[in-house]
């Protein structure tokens, strides 16, 4: 289904005819959505049908490199997400991808907690107290002070989500962030992004599990290449 518009629920994110392209091949065309607080919009659709590259869009980490064209317009609490510095991007939306390796490049998990805060320049007892929240959300508290190159991929996995956690963004992406990890780490982490959005923020998920699926609030089925016109 297309995601639709509803007034008056504290719309957090609202995606205006996106259209992107690789050079001549087009992505995804006129993709309009929008998320309001407590949802989870969960992404399905096949291999290369543009759930990543849509994800980056929301991000704000794509659109600037040769051959690419994003156009149309992504708003968060109605400011243009093009329009906003790296600290609002960053307090707006947090993304998690799917291969911890290409987020998490500190030495210690605390360092790599620690990180995005202290670039935000929150003040040092504030950033502890994120980091304790964020280890136990993702119920990694006795992972504290470990290695983070020592960890198992399920595990920093759930780093990999405390270390957004403790961004305090309002909109939380996950693109396919259950498909490494074990059946308890699943749920685990269905139940973070559950008790993220109904605690003020709201949520984009990937993933080809039925499972994680069935938390969204609503779906959008993405086909390579489609024209999402008529449907906005
Ligand atoms: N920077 C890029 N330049 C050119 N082509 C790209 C780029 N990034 C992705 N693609 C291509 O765009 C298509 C969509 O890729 P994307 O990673 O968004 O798909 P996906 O739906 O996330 O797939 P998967 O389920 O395998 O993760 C793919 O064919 C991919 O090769
Ligand atoms: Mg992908």
């Amino acid at each position: 289904m297309q995601a639709s518009d509803r007034g008056g629920c504290g719309v957090k994110l609202r995606v205006k005819q996106i259209s992107l392209s690789y050079g001549d091949t087009a992505i995804f065309q006129n993709l309009s959505l929008s998320l309001c607080e407590g949802e989870i919009l969960g992404i399905k659709g096949d291999n290369g049908s543009g759930k990543s590259s849509l994800c980056l869009c929301l991000s704000g980490l794509i659109g600037e490199e040769d051959g690419v064209r994003l156009c149309g317009e992504i708003l968060y609490d109605g400011k243009p997400l093009q329009k906003m510095s790296i600290a609002e991007r960053c307090t707006a939306v947090g993304i998690v991808f799917q291969n911890p390796d290409s987020q998490l490049f500190s030495p210690t998990v605390t360092e790599e907690l620690a990180f995005g805060p202290e670039n935000l320049c929150i003040p040092r007892q504030e950033i502890a107290a994120r980091i304790e929240e964020a280890l136990r959300l993702c119920g990694i508290e006795h992972l504290k002070n470990a290695k983070t190159h020592l960890l198992s991929g399920g595990e920093k996995q759930l780093v990999a989500i405390a270390s957004v956690l403790t961004m305090h963004p309002k909109i939380l992406i996950a693109d396919e962030i259950t498909a490494r990890v074990d059946i308890e780490k699943k749920e685990r982490i269905r139940n973070i992004l559950k008790s993220f959005a109904s605690n003020g923020g709201a949520v984009v998920l990937v993933s080809h599990n039925s499972r994680d699926l069935a938390v969204a609030t609503k779906t959008l089925e993405l086909e390579r290449g489609k024209d999402y016109a008529d449907r906005t």
